[in-house]
This record gives C-alpha cells, sequence and structure tokens, in this order.
C-alpha cells in the first residue's frame, strides 16, 4: 500500500530520480509462439524450478556491424579481409545506454540483483525461479513433453512493461523449442554383410582408376575424400596459428579410443590425433578421455560427436582440433530437486560463450540444428546476428542442412510437413540455422564419379547388411530471413528455372539453402569400438570445414587472411572452385522435393570442393 507520505519522501529524498525520470509502464504481450507438434502441455512448471534467463537487449547499431561484416566478406571490396577485432565488433553491437539504463532498473525493481553482461552487453543473463520469472514476464510457464519423451518449461506468450519492448528483442528460455538435433541418420554397428549391399538406383562406379581405388560406396574414408577433393598430398604450413572447430550438444562427447581405432584403420599417420584433440566445456559440458560407458552406450550416445572428430582428424591433422561440448540439456525428466534446469536453451548458452572469447578456430562446423519453425523470430534473428558477429572477425561458421530433403530437418516424419502457424498449413519445413544467411550451410551428395544428391528411400538394405531409413539432404527457403543480396542472381537464376513447381510451399523471397555440398552417405566410423557406417549432412559438414580449415592453412602461409564469412565470396567468385552437380533430387514432404541444376541450386548449392582451385581463387598458393 503506497500512501501519500511515502510518495512524498521519494521525492525529497531521491531528487536524482526525478532529474532522468524512469517512465513506468504496464505489460503488453511482447511475443506468442505456437507449441510445435509433436509436443504438448502436461501441466504448470514446478515453482521452484530454476531457468537461466538469457535477456537480449537490442543491439546499438547491427546495421553498421552488417555493413561491416558485408565490406570485410566481399572479394571486390578494397577491405576484403580486414576482419574486425573482438573489440570493434562489440563497440559496434553495444546497447544505447538508454536501453540499458531502463532494462537494469526494470531488473532491479523486480527484484533480480545478480545479473551476467555479455562483453557487449546486448545479452544479460539470471538465474531465477519459474515462480520469479512468471512474475518477471507476467506469464505461465509449463513442462511440455515431446513424443520422444524430453521435457521442457517453456511458455507460448510473455510480456514486458510496454516501454521496454523496443530495448529488448528477446528472452529465453521462454517460448523456444528448438532442440539441437544432430543431422546424422545412424546404424546400429553389426559386422559386414557384404552378399546384399544396397546400391544407390542409377550409381555407377568410378572409371577413373584412382578415384575407383579410393572411393568405394559401400563406405567412404579419408582417403576418398582426399582424393575426390584433391588435398591428396598438401603439407600444412600454418599449424598452430590455423586451427579448426566442432560443436557438441545433447550430452555428446567425442571419444578418443575409438578415434584411435578409425585413424590406425583410414589414416595411420593422424593416429595421435586422436589424443591430442582439445576440450571446451560450456555449462558443464561433457569431457572424457576413456571409452563410451555402459550408459552412454546404451543411449547410443557419442555417434554424432564420433563421425565429427573422426572425419576432421583423417583431414586436417595435424592442424590442432577443439571440441566445444556445451551442457544443460533438458533431462529427459527433470530432476527438480537437484536443480538441474530443463529450462536451459543450450544453443544460447553456446553463442553466449563463443561471443565473449578472444581467440577463436577460424572454422567451426555444426551438425545440430532443427526445424525453423520450432523457434520464435525473434530468437531466429538474435541468433543469426550473433553468427554475424563472428563472420565480421573472420571465423568460417559451417552447419549442416538437415536430412530430411524439403520437410524436416531431422529427417524423421519427413513426409509430413505441417506449418505451425496455428492453421496446421501444408509447408516444406525450412531448418534452423541453415536458413540463416550469415552461416555458410553445407548439403550431401553419393556416388563418386559423378557426385550426386544423396537421396536414399526409406527401408534401403545398407552396406551393413541392415535397413536404413529416408534420408536427402536438406533444403529449401527460410521463411524468416528474406534473401541476402550476394544470392540474388544465384538464387534468381534458379528460381527461374523451377517456375511454378511447389508454388505454395515455400518462400521464395527467403534466403535460399544449401550453399554447398559434400560426400554425405555411408561414411566409415567407429562407435563402441566397431566399424560401421554412417550417413547424414552430419558428415557432409565437418568434411567441408576441414577443407576450408586446409584452404585456410594456404592463405595464412601466403601472409592472407582467413576465408572469414564464406558466401560473399563463394558467390561471386569462389564457386568456380567448386564441381557442380547436376543429377539426383532430395524429395521430402511426399513431394519430388527441389531440382538439382546446372549452377547453384537448392539441393547441393554451388557443388563440391577442389582444393588447389578453391586456394588459386582465394589468392593463396598450394
Ligand atoms: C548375409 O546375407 C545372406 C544373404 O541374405 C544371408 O544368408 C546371411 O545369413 C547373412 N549373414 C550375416 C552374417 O548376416
Ligand atoms: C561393394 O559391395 C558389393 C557387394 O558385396 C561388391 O560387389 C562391390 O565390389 C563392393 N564395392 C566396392 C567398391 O568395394
Ligand atoms: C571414464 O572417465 C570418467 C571421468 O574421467 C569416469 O567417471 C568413468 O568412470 C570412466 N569410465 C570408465 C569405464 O573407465
Ligand atoms: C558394444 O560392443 C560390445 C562388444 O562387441 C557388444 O557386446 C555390445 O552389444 C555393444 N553395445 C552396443 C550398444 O552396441
Ligand atoms: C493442427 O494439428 C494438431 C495436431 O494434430 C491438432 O491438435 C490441431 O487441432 C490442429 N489445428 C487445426 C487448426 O486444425
Ligand atoms: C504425406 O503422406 C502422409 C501419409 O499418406 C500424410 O499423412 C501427409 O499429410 C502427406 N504430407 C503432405 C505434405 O502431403
Amino acid at each position: 500500500m503506497l500512501g501519500p507520505s511515502i510518495l512524498l519522501a521519494a521525492a525529497v529524498f531521491a531528487p536524482e530520480l526525478l532529474a532522468t525520470p524512469i517512465a513506468r509502464s504496464s505489460y503488453a504481450v511482447k511475443e506468442t509462439h505456437y507449441v510445435p507438434r509433436r509436443w504438448t502441455q502436461k501441466g504448470r512448471a514446478p515453482k521452484n524450478q530454476m531457468l537461466a534467463l538469457q535477456i537480449g537487449v537490442k543491439q546499438g547499431d547491427f546495421n553498421e556491424l552488417e555493413r561491416h561484416l558485408y565490406e570485410v566478406s566481399d572479394p571486390s571490396h578494397s577491405r576484403y579481409g580486414q576482419h574486425l577485432s573482438h573489440e570493434e565488433v562489440n563497440a559496434l553491437v553495444a546497447p544505447d545506454d538508454e536501453a540499458l539504463d531502463l532494462v537494469h532498473e526494470w531488473l532491479l525493481s523486480s527484484g533480480v540483483k545478480n545479473f551476467v553482461y555479455s562483453p557487449s552487453k546486448d545479452w544479460i543473463n539470471i538465474r531465477i525461479s519459474v515462480d520469479e520469472a512468471e512474475k518477471l514476464l507476467a506469464t505461465e510457464y509449463s513442462i511440455y513433453i515431446h513424443e520422444d519423451g524430453t521435457e521442457m518449461a517453456r511458455t507460448t506468450k510473455w510480456s514486458l512493461p510496454s516501454h521496454l519492448h523496443k530495448h529488448i528483442d528477446t528472452v529465453q528460455p521462454t517460448t523456444s523449442f528448438m532442440r539441437t538435433r544432430g543431422h546424422s541418420s545412424f546404424v546400429n554397428p553389426k559386422p559386414l554383410n557384404l552378399s546384399e549391399i544396397y546400391q544407390p538406383p542409377g550409381y555407377v562406379p568410378p572409371t577413373d582408376p584412382v578415384i575407383a581405388a579410393a572411393c568405394s560406396i559401400n563406405g567412404t574414408t579419408p582417403t576418398c575424400f582426399k582424393t575426390l577433393y584433391k588435398t591428396v598430398g598438401y603439407e600444412q604450413k600454418s599449424c598452430g596459428e590455423n586451427q579448426i572447430g566442432f560443436n557438441n550438444f545433447l550430452n555428446e562427447v567425442p571419444i578418443r579410443p575409438d578415434a584411435k581405432i578409425f585413424l590406425d584403420k583410414y589414416a595411420p599417420s593422424a593416429s595421435k590425433g586422436a589424443y591430442e584433440y582439445k576440450f571446451v566445456s560450456i555449462d558443464g559440458g561433457p569431457q572424457q578421455d576413456n571409452g563410451s560407458s555402459p550408459t552412454q552406450l546404451a543411449k547410443g550416445t557419442n555417434k554424432e560427436a564420433n563421425l565429427d572428430v573422426q572425419t576432421i582428424l583423417g583431414m586436417t591433422y595435424p592442424m590442432p582440433v577443439t571440441a566445444f561440448t556445451t551442457g544443460g540439456q533438458p533431462p529427459q525428466i527433470p530432476d527438480v530437486a537437484a536443480g538441474d534446469p530443463p529450462g536451459n536453451e543450450p544453443y544460447l548458452v553456446w553463442v553466449n560463450y563463443i561471443l565473449a572469447q578472444k581467440a577463436l578456430p577460424q572454422v567451426i562446423s555444426t551438425s545440430y540444428g532443427d526445424d525453423e519453425q520450432t523457434v520464435p523470430i525473434e530468437y531466429a534473428k538474435r541468433v543469426c546476428a550473433s553468427f554475424a558477429q563472428l563472420g565480421a572477425r573472420g571465423i568460417s561458421l559451417l552447419f549442416s542442412s538437415g536430412d530430411g530433403g524439403a520437410g524436416n530437418a531431422a529427417g524423421q516424419n519427413a513426409e509430413e510437413c505441417i506449418s505451425n502457424d496455428g492453421k496446421n498449413t501444408t509447408k516444406f519445413l525450412p531448418s534452423f540455422p541453415a536458413g540463416c544467411p550469415f552461416v555458410t550451410t553445407v548439403g550431401a551428395t553419393q556416388g563418386f564419379q559423378p557426385e550426386v544428391a544423396a537421396y536414399r528411400p526409406a527401408k534401403s538394405l545398407g552396406p551393413d547388411g541392415t535397413l536404413h531409413g529416408y534420408y536427402a539432404s536438406g533444403s529449401g527457403f527460410s521463411e524468416y530471413f528474406s534473401r541476402p543480396k550476394y544470392q540474388e542472381d544465384a538464387v534468381n537464376s534458379y528460381l527461374h528455372k523451377v517456375g511454378d513447381l511447389h508454388k505454395g510451399l515455400f518462400n521464395p523471397a527467403g534466403r535460399g539453402y544449401p550453399d554447398l555440398s559434400a560426400q554425405g552417405l555411408y561414411f566409415q566410423f567407429v562407435w563402441n569400438s566397431t566399424n560401421s557406417v554412417i550417413s547424414g549432412t552430419s558428415a557432409s559438414s565437418p568434411l567441408m570445414a576441414s577443407i576450408l580449415a586446409l584452404v585456410n592453412d594456404a592463405l595464412i602461409a601466403s601472409g592472407k587472411p582467413a576465408l572469414g564469412f564464406l558466401n560473399p565470396w563463394l558467390y561471386k567468385k569462389g564457386y568456380k572452385g567448386f564441381t557442380d552437380i547436376l543429377d539426383g533430387g532430395n524429395g521430402g514432404c511426399n513431394t519430388t522435393g527441389f531440382p538439382v541444376t546446372k549452377d547453384w541450386d537448392a539441393v547441393t548449392g554451388w557443388g563440391t570442393p577442389i582444393f588447389p582451385e578453391i586456394v588459386k581463387l582465394a589468392g593463396a598458393k598450394i
């Protein structure tokens, strides 16, 4: 109860507050988001459950950052390659003082005292209970459960005082249902039964005896990739300075003894690499040096991580490799008593961590994503803006394009394509972050001479004698991000060829992906000390990242800056260093999917790498 004397006292004893009056306003809804399919509400979230809330304060001058990014990434600009420093990027995106003051005042007056800022202060992180968060955001958190048993505390609607709407872009976890799903289709290791191998329809064995000797459709190896993409014999000269990294979520951790077995067999000169890669653990992400535990084996964990590390080491040893592992994954069943927050949002945790680092590998590969519609648009924009910040600093970010063709990111239920718009409209489902214009998205190919778009019908018999599910290189057009200038000509020309095909099922004005592609069917890999095969654009992204990291080695050795944000260079000039993929298709959503065409197409992008050509086009010497 506020009596007149208290108001008077405030006026008398706090005159500085009157000098800079803080606007008070009532709460209004800031964001609503539909619950994605396959999630059901299970009841209210426990009041005492802790949430790690991340508040995205509006950045000071993102447009200016974007201008810098495009200038330093455009090969015809005089500033090409003059990447910005960490400090320069932070200064550009730092929020206005007014925005920070108002947000600060709101948090303090709401009883929130401990906050942690990102280096540019555009993110504020707080740890509060569900009860406190519900008051702060005038919302109600519920526990939502996915068909596969995952539970998360989320809401479909949250509010802010009106005067803060223009100063805060996003607060998460609230409405984001994104899960960091791996883009690979797994196989249970079984002894190879070579009498009943599935051969992709139309597969033609290579005619070049060198490729035929190196590459087998029954299982691809580093020797095959090095031969196909022409890195054989390249000696690294910038080791130490030049580095590569990759991301791990979902409690995945790359297993050293498995990598050792793989390398001994397929790339013996890189064997030592199995015990040399470095872990960077973020928010309690796992690190381990021994084999998978019985629990990990029972759950099938670490296949994705093993695929990534084995591919990268096989291609890039002795280049230093960093495995980022991010914890805070919502557990299957939240342990409220242990204070383990199913309210975490690991993707944002990773982005925040990485933005705060001064030194980072020049190339970072990520094989995890989700359907774009599982995240609210403001969240997607802020995460994508963060990728622009890293690009401006000269970091190349590679993401796999998804495994469901024009359907969903993980390839599961890829035929059921229903929009999360409250009306269940039938639509192709683009993937995130694949559709962010500031990353380079990698699709998959199969076969060798020629390479064609990766496509495997459901119930295909694999080289291991087991049945494998539907898998098709992920592709499409973002519903959230409009087409960036750098791909205007390439995509327009493609859309012209496509004509009215699938009209209404995708957004022709959106950012089209993938940008590039690389092998992605039946990679040899080791898990549980056992050799098997695994497929997915999850394989293509670390493979492409490895080739680009080798290009960076040549650039650095020639005294030039690293490739950085690749796309403006790629679409203007670099595409000439890639083999155009002309055949195959992808399907998805009960359709034929997007057609593969000459030049850029929305299934294989510009195609697969020819290392010596890329090095030349980038202006370095082999
Ligand atoms: C391999 O396939 C053949 C033919 O289908 C079958 O007879 C044989 O039992 C299989 N072997 C193993 C080890 O699965
Ligand atoms: C792949 O397996 C099939 C079936 O055993 C075999 O005929 C073929 O020679 C193998 N291909 C290669 C390149 O090893
Ligand atoms: C592997 O290492 C972890 C941590 O170092 C330990 O907790 C675990 O018991 C070890 N597992 C085996 C099978 O040695
Ligand atoms: C792991 O390998 C062991 C030994 O080959 C095998 O007995 C076990 O079934 C495998 N576990 C899984 C989950 O594949
Ligand atoms: C959309 O589909 C979901 C799941 O099948 C269903 O619960 C919902 O009622 C549908 N909405 C409309 C508007 O048809
Ligand atoms: C594809 O077919 C399945 C099964 O017939 C159906 O449930 C689904 O709605 C169809 N999807 C589209 C996009 O037509």
